[in-house]
């Protein structure tokens, strides 16, 4: 008789936006369940655990993690938080998948793969591009050789949401504010996935009143005339793109959100072909759905977004924002 499937009491960590959008996706699995939720403020857990039906409900975060029949945690509070309460979880033996950016820099990240190793525990960041279908076709056709070498990537994220309050996440060096790590880390995951680390890194930035970047350019040099650029800004209504110029043809990734998403290839000569896909292959539930696959085979890291990624990610925005001179208080 095939063995029942194991139904995982997932702990949400920090209930706001996208904390949100996760428990919703969540809700689409069959072998998850929004088990338990914790809020600095006891209304805000309760009022949570009732929408997704979670049993119970923590005005701490360590109760959380202290909790016997919790699963796994989806760690959604601001970056600036990400290394402390990870390192909670995961010294309470709890599984993680936590939220992007993984962490303020490369030494809070490096505390949170160690803890995550001496405790023998899983750990992941929730970084969708790897996991979604448009990047993988991407990666497969730069892979096989077909467009010929990548000579230049242009990668950029923007939207304008302005006036923004300056005390607000996005521009509150306190909780990790800036373009870079919360937006611009997604063209610069593009560029590392697709061409490594560079020999050289370049920036210019617009830096708010607070001392975070509000928009910022970045330029990536490699071997042999190749580059990339990146942008990155709170306003600019740009959208979400990356285009891979390659020898003989263009790809160009396009989502107007994580669920709606498609894949252009453009070879000269041939009609140009646009890829998209169900939404219900793109979203949040996808790092959900690889999480509960790693725990089944016993995993302490996923091959989808491994630890040396976060890593080398992390590495990388910390060298921009040394270059562009932008620096979290107390933290660097
Ligand atoms: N993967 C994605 O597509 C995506 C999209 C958006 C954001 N994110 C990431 O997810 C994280 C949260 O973003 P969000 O937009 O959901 O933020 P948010 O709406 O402000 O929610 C963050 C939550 O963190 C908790 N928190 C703990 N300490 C806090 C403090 N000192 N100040 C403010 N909040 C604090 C709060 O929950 P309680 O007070 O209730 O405990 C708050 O609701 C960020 O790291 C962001 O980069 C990822």
């Amino acid at each position: 008789m095939k063995p029942m499937k194991k139904i995982y009491n997932w702990g949400i960590l920090a209930p706001g936006k996208i904390a949100r959008k996760f428990a919703l996706e969540l809700q689409e699995l069959n072998n998850a369940k929004i088990y338990a939720v914790a809020s600095r403020d006891r209304q805000r857990a309760k009022d949570f655990a009732s929408e997704f039906g979670a049993v119970k409900y923590y005005d701490n975060y360590k109760a959380l993690a202290a909790d016997r029949d919790v699963d796994v945690i989806y760690i959604a509070s601001p970056h600036s938080f990400h290394a402390e309460h990870a390192k909670i979880c995961l010294e309470n033996k709890k599984p993680v998948l936590c939220e992007k950016a993984f962490a303020l820099n490369q030494r809070e990240a490096e505390e949170m793969i160690s803890s995550a190793a001496k405790n023998r525990i899983f750990l992941m960041e929730a970084f969708t591009s790897p996991q979604q279908p448009s990047y993988k076709e991407a990666k497969k056709l730069v892979d096989s050789g077909e467009l010929g070498k990548i000579k230049y990537i242009q990668g950029w994220f923007g939207f304008n949401k302005s006036p923004y309050n300056s005390s607000h996440r996005l521009l509150n060096p306190q909780l990790g504010g800036g373009s870079l790590l919360d937006i611009g880390l997604y063209p610069v995951f593009d560029v590392l996935w697709f061409l490594g680390i560079p020999l050289s890194i370049s920036t210019s930035a617009e830096i708010a009143s607070t001392g975070v970047d509000q928009s910022i350019s970045v330029r990536f040099e490699y071997s042999d005339g190749v580059s990339a650029s990146v942008f990155a800004s709170f306003y600019s209504a740009s959208g979400v793109g990356t285009d891979i110029l390659c020898e003989r043809g263009t790809l160009r990734l396009r989502r107007s959100s994580a669920v709606d998403q498609w894949l252009e290839i453009d070879i000269p000569g041939e009609e140009v072909k646009c890829l998209t896909w169900d939404t219900g292959e793109c979203g949040l539930k996808q790092e959900a759905l690889e999480v509960m696959n790693c725990l089944e085979a016993g995993k302490l890291e996923s091959d989808k977004m491994p630890h040396s990624m976060s890593l080398k990610l992390m590495k990388v925005l910390d060298h921009i924002r040394r270059k562009a001179g932008i620096i979290y208080p107390g933290r660097d």
